[in-house]
């Protein structure tokens, strides 16, 4: 919903397309999805390190980070998170505008969020991957040791724990993040993109 009236798109001189050939690439939003510690923030540092090295410009949206700036006013609750999700989706939407190529690593553990994402970006410019990762192996891990203070019950609504993960239904890339190292994950990728055209301009 737009609360302000009297509004008008303001048209650039300079196209999208335009951007793009300056770059020498086209823009896309790749989407990680998946619990704390599934692996996503890791392998998007780790692929857009082997998006460098083909020469692409890329940007990583991180949730720990980007909740330390922009969105410093948003919690875990239902609401937040889906707050939290619409802001980052409309900031990937206007890097991918910029010929960017967007890592993103949020939870965003709801369905209808990530949905929402995909509806307001062009057809193709969104990638839903998830990174998978089952709450035992993610809780064995605990870089963070976040699910050992959830289940002390020090952190409310912590995703897999006492607040809900709702796994993607058509992701177009599944990362079996439990079973396949970090370089191996980016390779399937990478594979993905390349076989798509992503990479090709
Ligand atoms: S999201 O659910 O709104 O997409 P986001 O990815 O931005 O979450 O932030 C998740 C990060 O915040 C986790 O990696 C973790 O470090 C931290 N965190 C702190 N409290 C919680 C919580 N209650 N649930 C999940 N993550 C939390």
């Amino acid at each position: 919903m737009v609360k302000s009236k009297n509004l008008t798109w303001h048209e650039g001189q300079v196209s999208r397309t335009s951007r793009e050939e300056l770059l020498g690439q086209k823009g896309v939003t790749i989407w990680f999805t998946g619990l704390s510690g599934s692996g996503k923030s890791t392998i998007a540092v780790a692929a857009e390190a082997a998006l460098r090295e083909e020469g692409r410009l890329t940007y990583i949206l991180d949730g720990d980070n980007v909740r330390q700036g922009l969105n410093s006013n948003l919690g875990f609750s239902p609401e937040d998170r889906t707050e939290n999700i619409r802001r980052i989706g409309e900031v990937a939407k206007l890097f991918t505008d910029a010929g960017v190529i967007v890592l993103t690593a949020f939870i965003s553990p709801y369905r209808a969020d990530r949905d929402q994402v995909r509806e307001i970006m062009a057809g193709g410019d969104f990638l839903e991957v998830h990174v998978s990762a089952d709450v035992e192996t993610c809780e064995k891990r605990d870089v963070k040791g976040l699910y050992a203070k959830a289940r002390a019950g020090e952190i409310p609504e912590f995703t897999g724990i006492s607040a809900p993960y709702e796994e993607p239904e058509k992701p177009e890339v599944v990362l079996d993040s439990a079973a396949q190292s970090v370089e191996e994950s980016v390779d399937q990728l990478l594979g993905f993109l390349r076989d798509k055209g992503y990479l090709s301009a």
